[in-house]
């Protein structure tokens, strides 16, 4: 790719005070967003958010000091999207090709009142034999809120499967601090455990060892209580079944090259999307829509 030439033709969709396009690490095509409310980065490659910060509070998305910027490699932090299938395939990329590939940046718009929004499609070709015959559009809109929705119509004559996910990556003052709340009830998947289900039996769930949970039929809003930064995060979605929780603790934060070995003190991933059993099914000519909601407030 020629990198000055691509950003010549980015550079049109730039909102003086609100959105300049550059160069970003790893020379990967980067979007810096100021808002009245705070400041976003938004990489091209993986449609990744990579930052969203609202004035006097701390960063609200957890970026690994050690992610790779590169064309073939995925972003480690901020909010992957996954796509269209979650976790690993055999001779295929985990979590999809979707976060591996340069995503067309369709159009930008600032509303009235300073909100910024930013339209990007996945290129049809993307995916190479893996490829869905659908249309993906990824809305991301930043003000007070960070809110995406991942846009998917069916553009072919059967029936188009696939699952999704927004995966992302918050971060906490000290995980021994973090409450997660809303999943009591549920049946989960125990990635971390053989996939074993087993039903939520706690209020409030805590980490104390690895946690990789896939909670099934799970539409609810769910809360990071943050003691240490005395912040709270709203995860306010619609068009979603299923909830992840990961914090990968200490031997899978040091078998992963991208995720600094003492990094997993300072993040929790709620991850929303369709997964498993709840994957998404449209019916040719049919559309879905994907959307989460990320508010907080400090104590
Ligand atoms: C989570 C999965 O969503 O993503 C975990 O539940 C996985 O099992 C994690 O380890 C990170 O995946 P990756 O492919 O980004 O290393």
């Amino acid at each position: 790719m020629d990198t000055t030439l691509d950003l010549d033709s980015l550079k049109q969709h730039e909102i003086s005070g609100a959105i300049t396009i550059s160069a970003g690490q790893g020379g990967l095509p980067r979007l810096a967003i100021t808002t009245p409310a705070g400041t976003g980065e938004i990489y091209l490659h993986g449609a990744h958010v990579t930052g969203f910060q609202k004035t006097g509070e701390p960063p609200l998305l957890w970026m690994s000091a050690a992610s790779q910027f590169a064309a073939d490699k995925p972003i480690r932090g901020g909010v992957p999207v996954c796509f269209p299938w979650f976790g690993a395939r055999p001779d295929a990329p985990a979590h999809g090709y979707a976060r591996l590939t340069e995503w067309h940046l369709a159009a930008t718009s600032a509303s009235a009142d300073g909100r910024v929004s930013v339209r990007l499609r996945l290129p049809e070709k993307a995916g190479g034999p893996a490829a869905i015959p659908g249309k993906v559009e990824y809305l991301v809109t930043m003000g007070d809120t960070l809110t995406m929705e991942l846009h998917v119509t069916n553009t072919a004559e059967k029936p188009l499967a696939f699952e999704e996910c927004l995966h992302s990556y918050f971060t906490v003052g000290d995980i021994a601090t973090v409450a997660v709340r809303g999943l009591k009830g549920l049946t989960y998947s125990d990635r971390a455990g053989g996939n074993a289900l087993k039903v939520e039996s706690a209020k409030a769930i805590h980490f104390h060892a690895e946690t990789d949970r896939l909670y099934l039929d799970a539409p609810q809003t769910v809360i990071i209580e943050d003691g240490k930064l005395k912040r709270v995060i709203r995860v306010e979605k619609a068009g979603s079944d299923s909830t992840v929780v990961w914090n990968p603790w200490v031997a899978k934060s040091k078998a992963m090259p991208d995720f600094g070995d003492e990094e997993y003190h300072q993040m929790v991933c709620v991850e929303s999307g369709n997964i498993g059993q709840n994957q998404v099914t449209l019916a040719p000519g049919a559309a879905s829509t994907l959307k989460v909601v990320l508010s907080s407030q400090m104590g």
